[in-house]
């Protein structure tokens, strides 16, 4: 298959995958949500972890809120990716408090306001909470379509462990696969981790 009939399958997966969970309610949204999160909060990775990087959710997409407040509270440093408009790469910033600092930015995701900017390396990551569309049980993943998340997980430092957080019907038999798609190590729904990759 050649990159530009990948990219046609990509699009149409995007577009199936985002009308499912589009139907979900908000209730059944939270109630996954904080199934998944409670699977996330038992993950050895996640208990000795001293820092995580975590996307702030949106819509429809497994709420990261509760997960964000409770590694905060257990006094874990939180690193959200932000996107800049015209860039090809993410950055990461601090966040200390949710609540407070952040407001929307591009794409109408929430990101921190100019005085709460606190750009860190991923160094001081342990793992990383990874959005998507849909996923496979190989860890690949389908995002947004502009590549963000797989350019930055291809430069993480070798010990950090990434994992995707999904609904189950976010679960497919197979991504489309380009060669500059990168697999996480986990992903997490709310039934089950399913682990081994990379
Ligand atoms: N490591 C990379 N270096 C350069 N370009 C890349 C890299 N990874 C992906 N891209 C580019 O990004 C574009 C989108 O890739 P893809 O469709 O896989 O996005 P995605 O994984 O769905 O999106 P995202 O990661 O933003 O959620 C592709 O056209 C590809 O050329
Ligand atoms: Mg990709």
């Amino acid at each position: 298959m050649g990159e530009a009939q990948i990219a046609v399958e990509k699009e149409n997966l995007r577009r199936y995958i985002l009308r499912l969970r589009d139907r979900q309610s908000i209730g059944e949204v939270q109630q996954k949500s904080e199934d998944i999160t409670d699977q996330v909060l038992l993950l050895h990775e996640y208990v000795r972890a001293r820092g995580i990087a975590c996307y702030v959710s949106k819509d429809t997409e497994v709420d990261t809120r509760v997960l964000i407040r409770s590694s905060l509270d257990k006094g874990k440093r939180v690193i959200i990716p932000v996107v800049k408009k015209g860039d090809v790469e993410l950055f990461f910033s601090e966040v200390k408090d949710l609540g407070k600092e952040l407001a929307p930015g591009t794409f109408g995701i929430l990101e921190p306001k100019p005085e709460f900017v606190r750009q860190v390396g991923l160094d001081a990551v342990d793992i990383m909470f990874v959005p998507g569309i849909a996923w496979d049980r190989d860890g690949y993943r389908l995002g947004w379509g502009r590549g963000y998340f797989d350019r930055a997980i291809q430069k993480l430092p070798p010990h950090v462990t990434t994992a995707g957080l999904a609904f189950n019907l976010q679960l497919i038999n197979r991504v489309p696969r380009d060669q500059f798609d990168v697999p996480v190590d986990m992903v997490v729904t709310e039934s089950r981790v399913i682990r081994g990759h990379r």
